[in-house]
């Protein structure tokens, strides 16, 4: 198999996402390793996980930075030392300089909780909910200065159900999430997914094209 590609997993938080990558690197055939996770909080949960997972964690609290620049210097520096090659956000919440994302241009990747182009942003589920959107989901896409733009590598599409409160939509994103994030890194490490000017496309033509989600269901 071809070398495995390193990432570097950002986190801010609980770092659910994180954990999905981790465990799907831990199989011999997944095209990727993960070489470290960072947080910008030292009180993010997921950096015990990681450690509990043998995975090198550290801490680059942005609140020892005078700006975002040196912030970032210290980020970048880190990614470095720790060879990565592919920066996997996952929810890394730290809104990051021009600079540093074109630095890491087609190397850097997010996971957003909504079916992008729609619901940038924050509070994607309870504006999802006020507009009576039927279908929500998860995107992973590439990392462009504008926040939560970016080629598109892969997304999920989930249902929102009658009764549907913004936490009971979050966990079944979140579970789609799971699945979605290892299947787009897969893609992108292998060179299976590749850039194609301002989209990602794949190099072997997809069977079942025509298959399409209907919610409610058609019967
Ligand atoms: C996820 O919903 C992700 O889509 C968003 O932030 C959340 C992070 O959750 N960017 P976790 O830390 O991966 O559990």
């Amino acid at each position: 198999m071809a070398t495995k590609k390193r990432i570097g997993i950002l986190i801010s938080g609980r770092g659910s996402n994180m954990e999905s990558l981790i465990a799907a690197a831990s199989h011999a055939d997944y095209p990727a390793e993960i070489a470290c996770v960072l947080s910008n909080r030292p009180d993010a949960a997921g950096l015990a996980k990681a450690a509990g997972a043998g995975i090198p964690a550290e801490a680059i609290d942005h609140k020892r930075f005078s700006s975002r620049e040196a912030f970032e210097a210290d980020l970048d520096a880190a990614l470095h030392r720790h060879g990565v090659e592919i920066v996997a956000c996952a929810g890394f919440m730290r809104v990051m300089t021009a600079q540093f994302v074109e630095r890491w241009r087609d190397r850097m990747l997010n996971i957003h909780p909504s079916l992008l182009p729609a619901y940038r942003g924050l509070d994607t589920h309870a504006r999802a909910l006020a507009d009576g959107v039927k279908l929500t989901g998860c995107t992973v896409h590439l990392v462009r200065p504008e926040l939560d733009s970016g080629p598109i590598i892969a997304q999920a599409a989930v249902p929102v159900l009658d009764g549907d409160t913004v936490s009971t939509l979050a966990d079944r994103i979140l579970i789609a999430e799971h699945r979605l994030y290892p299947h787009a890194l897969a893609l992108f490490a292998s060179g299976a997914a590749i850039v194609s000017g301002d989209r990602v496309i794949l190099r072997q033509p997809q069977i079942n094209q025509a298959i399409s989600l209907y919610w409610p269901p058609l019967t």
